[in-house]
């Protein structure tokens, strides 16, 4: 089966790379290789290597900027997403495009289902969900996979920022205390290569971890974790500070109910096991 993948040098496309089996022929293209917002190049790519699937995990990520960026926000975002859709529906390949959970507005109390309403608070949200449209009304197979949270060693994510803030200066202040469903890079490449191979009906997923949580006490599980690994002289200090006007674009609560639940035990054991293989991997990076 070939499998085309776009975002190769982000986190879930790291992950993806990662734990891709041999029986897949994959070709992992980044914004070099393939940019996603080019319809002639996206064409060239999907008509020359008649890929089976597509699977987009290219985005425009950066929630705060995207603010003050919404062009190039809706250009990657649904513009790009349109382009993969177009050329999948053309050839008959199936298009597996990754959102998010902030195309939800963060009213909720209970985890979002995939048949709750969206409606985003911000440009990053209505960005991402204009693409799942696109998506949806350009090409008859696709899957939506939502997640949330996504942590893994690569790039600058909430978990390694909290761990390496506490190894240099003892204490992080947390500014937006958030409520989600943190959801590991590598669970989520593996659901994602497992959907490649014997997908569902249903055309949007929810996929996230299992463990609803707020910043606050997300960083002082990774305090505590990283405590019980470095055993420092004096404890260390998460703190809960005002948040500055910028940092308000994200919905206050964002967690998804997933489509593979455990038990709230097991989740909680699954989720500080993944933390602190993070905190192993940033050590032995440091030393
Ligand atoms: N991270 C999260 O917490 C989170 C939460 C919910 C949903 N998601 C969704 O999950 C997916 C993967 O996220 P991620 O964390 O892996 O994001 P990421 O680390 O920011 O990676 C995104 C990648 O997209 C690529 N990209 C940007 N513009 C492009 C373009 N025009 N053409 C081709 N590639 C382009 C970038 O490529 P270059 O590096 O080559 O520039 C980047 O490596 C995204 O759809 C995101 O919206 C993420």
């Amino acid at each position: 089966m070939r499998v085309l993948i776009t975002g190769a040098r982000g986190q879930l496309g790291q992950c993806l790379r990662d734990c891709t089996p041999d029986n897949l022929e994959v070709i992992f293209t980044d914004s070099k290789t393939l940019d996603i917002t080019n319809l002639a190049t996206v064409n060239a790519m999907v008509e020359g290597f008649q890929p089976h699937v597509i699977v987009n995990t290219a985005a425009y990520t950066n929630v705060n900027q995207a603010e003050n960026e919404s062009a190039l926000a809706f250009k990657v975002n649904a513009v790009g997403v349109a382009n993969l859709a177009q050329a999948a529906q053309k050839i008959g390949c199936r298009l597996i495009h990754l959102s998010t959970d902030y195309v939800f507005d963060g009213k909720a109390n209970q985890p979002y289902t995939h048949l709750d309403a969206p409606n985003p608070s911000n440009t990053y949200g209505q960005s991402k969900l204009a693409g799942e449209t696109l998506a949806l009304s350009l090409c008859d197979n696709v899957t939506i996979i939502r997640t949330s949270w996504v942590f893994s060693q690569y790039s600058n994510n909430f978990i390694p920022t909290v761990i390496n803030k506490l190894l240099s200066e003892q204490t992080v202040q947390i500014t937006e205390n958030t409520t989600g469903t943190p959801t590991n890079a590598y669970e989520l490449a593996k659901f994602i290569l497992q959907q490649i191979q014997s997908p569902l009906s249903q055309k949007i997923i929810h996929y996230s971890g299992n463990v609803v949580i707020t910043r606050l006490q997300l960083a002082q599980m990774i305090a505590e974790e990283l405590s019980q690994y470095t055993m420092p002289s004096s404890p260390y200090q998460v703190q809960l500070t005002e948040a500055t006007s910028r940092d308000w674009v994200r919905p206050n609560y964002s967690a998804l109910a997933s489509i593979q639940s455990v038990t709230e035990q097991e989740a909680r054991r699954q989720l500080q096991q993944q933390i602190h293989s993070i905190i192993q991997t940033i050590i032995n990076e440091v030393n």
